[in-house]
């Protein structure tokens, strides 16, 4: 079960896309943007993005809507991005190599600072000049690095053992890609990556139309 939140997860969950729009303004040169407008290009209702903002603050003027690069600063505050944060990956394999390479984390302040698995054919590798490490070390570097978030991509029988690892070296965030549920102490956040989930919704809405033919609306 995810933590509780003092904002709803549905909040939450649109904020970065809210982030991600007002940056795309941004760098088109847009200044200032009513909530219809935003709503019609995010493809919400203006209401729900008033409504959503209003929960942390009131960022927008009547008749004036919204001044982009604030509102984007803001939202950046209120997702954390004024401070940056260290990260590891566990699991090199397929996924583990290809969030290694993505580069754009790295601009969010996201700073990859060690990648670890217990492959000899792929330990003493680098990846954009980190070094793959035996996970042998995993726990003597957390100890000496200061990491805040780590990243499982490992099969999902061996992922608790490694995020066991994480909680005992004080690491504060897991991103999990492993199809499964950790069990991590309240003071731990666990944040579930299930990219086969998301292909499960695309393949329901292809064939949504097929499931009710025939059928009213609901
Ligand atoms: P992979 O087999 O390519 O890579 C896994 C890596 O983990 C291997 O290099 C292996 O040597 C390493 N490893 C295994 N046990 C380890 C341990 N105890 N310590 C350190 N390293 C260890 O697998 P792939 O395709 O990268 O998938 C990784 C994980 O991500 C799996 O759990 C898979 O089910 C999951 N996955 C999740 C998706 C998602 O949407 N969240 C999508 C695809 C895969």
């Amino acid at each position: 079960m995810p933590k509780k939140t003092i904002i709803s997860m549905a909040v939450i969950k649109r904020l970065p896309k809210y982030y991600r729009y007002l940056g795309e303004l941004l760098r088109n040169d847009v200044e200032r943007i009513s909530s219809k407008e935003l709503a019609d290009r995010i493809g919400f209702t203006a209401s729900q993005i008033r409504q959503d903002l209003n929960n942390f603050g009131d960022f927008g003027q009547q008749g004036y809507g919204y001044n982009v690069r604030f509102l984007y600063e803001e939202i950046g505050k209120i997702l954390g991005l004024t401070r940056t944060y260290n990260t590891v990956i566990v699991g090199a394999g397929n996924i583990g190599q290809a969030i290694a390479n993505y580069t754009n984390f790295e601009k969010l302040g996201f700073h990859l600072k060690g990648i670890f698995d217990r492959n000899p054919k792929l330990i003493g590798i680098s990846i954009r000049d980190i070094v793959i490490q035996d996970v042998d070390n995993l726990e003597n570097f957390l100890k000496n690095n200061h990491i805040d978030i780590g990243i499982i991509c490992v099969p999902k029988e061996q992922a608790q053992k490694i995020a066991d690892i994480f909680v005992r070296c004080g690491v504060k965030g897991i991103w999990n890609f492993a199809p499964t549920d950790l069990s991590v102490p309240e003071d731990v956040i666990v944040e579930n990556v299930h990219l086969s989930e998301s292909l499960l919704t695309l393949s329901y809405r292809l064939n949504e139309a097929e499931l009710f033919k025939g059928k009213t609306g609901r």
